[in-house]
């Protein structure tokens, strides 16, 4: 039995990628967990590899852009195993890859309302639950764009500068009643998000050639996976990381060091 046997997770996110891996991860862990996401295919999928691995999950559909839903969204993940000791924020979306001047209001728009509010959301309504347990663990997914710059990444980079913002403050807000928060900041990660923005790269060199800089710009040389970033997830959540309050924890292969 593990010291987080018992233990319930919210992931919104949970249906693709970093979130699906995550709780996988959890579930190793005894945590059961409540994913959200939007598409059923990717829920059903996380569903049956948590049940591979012997966890116990439920799943919501649910739109991070509209509050209502986020507030819905939050209630039911309380009630499901009847408490919520972690949350992990890692629904998001990129946006637009343009320089500056082009980035569109509507992409600006979707990003924000996506990674910082329904973050902010999510936090909001859940932080009451958390109390209620006499503390927990909020992990939010920033970027290493939460960090530094990324070329044509400006509303992105915007959005997960922001998380940052919320990390921070909640981590100080609520340090002394036991909730630990904190972000991950990673590098690129081989996840459907990393893959949809090279594909949109129509000449293949162009797009062969766009990955190998991208692999490179990684001093470790390659990109990530989703099941790196979860392990990070996991520790921060788990009482080994009882002092951690408010960091950045970048899983980057020395990206942002560089
Ligand atoms: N993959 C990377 O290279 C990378 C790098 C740094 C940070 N991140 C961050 O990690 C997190 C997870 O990304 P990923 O790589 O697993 O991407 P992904 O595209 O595989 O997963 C993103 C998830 O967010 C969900 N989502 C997006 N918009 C939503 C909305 N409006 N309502 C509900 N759900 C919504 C999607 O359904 C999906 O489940 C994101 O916050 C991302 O910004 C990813």
């Amino acid at each position: 039995m593990t010291s987080m046997q018992g233990k319930v997770a919210l992931i919104t996110g949970g249906s693709s990628g970093i979130g699906q891996a995550t709780a996988v991860a959890l579930a190793k862990e005894g945590v059961k967990t409540v994913i959200s996401g939007r598409s059923s295919a990717g829920l059903k999928k996380t569903i049956s590899e948590v049940n591979a691995a012997g966890g116990k999950i439920q799943s919501i559909e649910a739109d991070l852009m509209d509050p209502a839903s986020i507030e819905r969204l939050v209630a039911d993940a309380a009630s499901a195993f009847g408490q919520l000791d972690y949350v992990i924020n890692s629904a998001g979306t990129q946006g637009e890859v343009n320089i500056f001047a082009d980035q569109r209001l509507e992409s600006y728009e979707e990003v924000f309302a996506t990674n910082v509010r329904g973050t902010f959301l999510v936090m909001k309504h859940a932080i009451p639950h958390l109390l209620k347990q006499g503390g927990g663990a909020i992990v939010n997914l920033s970027s290493g764009g939460g960090l530094v710059g990324v070329p044509g990444a400006s509303v992105y980079c915007a959005s997960k500068h922001a998380i940052m913002g919320l990390t921070k403050v909640a981590a100080i807000d609520y340090a002394k009643q036991g909730i630990r928060v904190n972000a991950v900041n990673p590098g690129g990660i081989d996840t459907p998000m990393l893959r949809k923005f090279f594909e949109s790269i129509p000449d293949e060199g162009e797009r062969k050639t766009a990955r190998a800089g991208f692999d490179k710009s990684h001093p470790i040389g390659r990109t990530g996976t989703a099941d790196e970033v979860a392990e990070a997830v996991v520790f921060l959540c788990s009482p080994k990381a009882s002092n951690i309050v408010g960091i950045a924890l970048s899983v980057d292969g020395g990206y942002v060091a560089n």
